[in-house]
């Protein structure tokens, strides 16, 4: 499916969120207190967005690895990376979260925007994600959340049921992938579940922050 949609997810992603995608990137990538020396994995890098955020944050990461599953998406991400002049700063690789292809304590800072609810397995990406970072590495995970603020709560709900599948099939050409959007942040745990699962598999400090009135999560923690 995000092989399908590759072409117009940047755009859409910008659109849908009116650009405020960028600032919960730039957020998530804050919260990692990066100084210019670290080695970032991007997981579920998709298209290379917060790996790009990453590296240029100031003081930014030293290197990022960006692993994603859908080659086609990866392909967008590299040729911003490359219009970017970051090639020698971030390498986008093929690759499943489940099973990835890093060695043991061998990253500073895991991040990861928007993916984790696309996982199929996500106590198993959650298990690898702490056998890569070295011990007391730090995390940062966006999510999308329904909003629990009343009113603004029956408003969203309102606009991610009906009005984006349909803005995003318009755009996108694919007939499911925004009704996918909608039925996988329905279906993904809630934030005291995701809380309590990170928790289980050995990450201290572990805070959910919500931005843009609970509409977006940023999940922070550190490897025990
Ligand atoms: C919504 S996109 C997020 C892309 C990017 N991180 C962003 O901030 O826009 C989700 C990405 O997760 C990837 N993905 C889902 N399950 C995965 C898995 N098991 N292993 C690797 N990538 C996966 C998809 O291919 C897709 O590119």
């Amino acid at each position: 499916m995000f092989d399908a949609i590759a072409g117009r997810y940047d755009f859409l992603n910008h659109f849908l969120s009116a650009g405020i995608d960028r600032r919960w990137r730039r957020r998530a990538v804050a919260s990692l207190a990066l100084t210019g020396r670290e080695r970032v994995l991007d997981l579920c890098t998709g298209t290379g967005d917060l790996a790009i955020a990453a590296m240029r944050a100031r003081p930014g990461a030293a290197r990022v690895v960006g692993v994603d599953f859908a080659a086609a998406m990866l392909v967008i991400g590299n040729r911003k990376v490359g219009a970017r002049r970051l090639q020698r700063a971030i390498a986008l690789i093929r690759g499943d979260a489940t099973r990835l292809p890093v060695a043991d304590a061998s990253v500073d800072a895991v991040a990861i925007g928007f993916g984790i609810r696309n996982v199929d397995d996500v106590p198993a990406a959650c298990g690898e994600i702490h056998r890569v970072l070295k011990p007391h590495g730090r995390l940062a995970i966006l999510e999308f959340a329904i909003p629990r603020t009343p009113g603004f709560r029956q408003a969203y709900l309102w606009y991610l049921r009906h009005l984006l599948p349909r803005i995003g099939r318009a755009i996108s050409r694919h007939d499911g992938a925004y009704r996918y959007l909608q039925t996988s942040i329905d279906a993904f745990v809630s934030p005291d579940e995701f809380v309590k699962l990170l928790r289980q598999n050995g990450f201290m400090e572990v805070r959910p922050v919500p931005l843009t009135f609970g509409s977006v999560i940023l999940y922070t923690a550190c490897r025990s």
